[in-house]
């Protein structure tokens, strides 16, 4: 494995050479970040080159928000942190993954999550045929007695009061909401120090986009580090201190949430729509059909 990431120091900021950007109040991506990420790329079936050269930051608390059109690399940017990627046939083939001043770059999810960083993915894979609670349970097998385990479940039905009501319920025949609540919980278990979430409020009404974002908030209120993927770009940035808009497999632009919320160029050209105005997107040639809500 090697990184040329030389310290956790290196993280923000664009390729090289480019001046990084000034110093904000909100994103403390200069001092200790608590994960940074310098120039990485990935490739997939080593021949598709879908991250090319990504350097971002996370720090300590808050939450930062990671946005874009279809196929801009953002799912490919988790997937590259937490690991899973070896496991879709992709690889971090260059740069620098550093997690709480450790790299994690190459290193498999079980070691990463027991590091403090948990991935939730898009789609809210929930064990169907499970209640409610064995999924939290599997959750925190890395457990190593049943009172911590209970500890840690009890901390999650604190954290989401919805998923204590509904302990007993096959998670199967959850709505989308609960089933999001679901895996949020799941990832906690694990007592992480960062979260990342992939989508959360992806085909989900109104009603329960807001609940799972007011537990995504209260998360953070009690020290959960968030890097969230978003296409709601309202609910996101009104969650997030700092966000980061990808194109093409690179980061086009940053800034404060505030600045990105009143950028024009942010919600007419890199939040969904095309130059042209029209939505062309990814989207059609997926395997599924989704609903993508850019401008919330
Ligand atoms: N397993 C894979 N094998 C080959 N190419 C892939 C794979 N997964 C993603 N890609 C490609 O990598 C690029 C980035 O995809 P990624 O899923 O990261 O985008 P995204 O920003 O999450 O998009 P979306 O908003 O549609 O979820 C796309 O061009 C995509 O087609
Ligand atoms: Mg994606």
């Amino acid at each position: 494995m090697s990184d040329s990431l030389e310290s956790p120091r290196a993280g923000s900021g664009h390729a090289d050479g480019e001046p990084l950007p000034p110093p904000h109040g909100g994103h403390d991506s200069h001092a200790d970040p608590l994960l940074a990420l310098a120039n990485v790329e990935v490739l997939y079936a080593e021949v598709i080159l879908a991250l090319k050269g990504v350097s971002l930051s996370v720090p300590r608390a808050g939450c930062v928000a990671l946005l874009g059109a279809n196929g801009a690399g953002k799912s490919t940017t988790l997937k590259a942190i937490s690991g899973i990627i070896d496991a879709e046939d992709g690889r971090v083939s260059a740069g620098g993954i550093i997690f709480d001043g450790r790299s994690i770059r190459g290193h498999d999810t079980a070691g990463v999550v027991r590091a403090g960083l948990v991935h939730v993915m898009e789609g809210r894979r929930v064990l169907p045929h499970m209640t409610v609670a064995q999924n939290l349970i599997i959750g925190g097998h890395m457990f190593p007695s049943t009172v911590a385990m209970r500890r840690a479940l009890d901390a999650v039905y604190q954290a989401i009061p919805r998923l204590s009501e509904l302990r007993t319920r096959t998670a199967g025949y959850l709505s989308g909401g609960e089933q999001q609540l679901l895996v949020i919980g799941r990832a906690i278990m694990a007592e992480p120090k960062l979260m990342l979430i992939d989508e959360p409020s992806l085909g989900l009404a109104p009603r329960m986009v807001e609940e799972v974002f007011a537990v995504l908030h209260r998360l953070r209120e009690q020290g959960l580090a968030l890097l969230i993927v978003e296409q709601n770009t309202r609910v996101a940035l009104a969650l997030a201190d700092y966000g980061y808009v990808m194109e093409g497999g690179r980061i086009v632009l940053e800034g404060q949430a505030d600045e990105l919320r009143a950028n024009e160029d942010v919600r007419e050209f890199y939040l969904g729509l095309d130059r042209e105005g029209g939505r062309k997107s990814f989207r059609d040639i997926k395997h599924y059909r989704r609903r993508k809500r850019w401008l919330g």
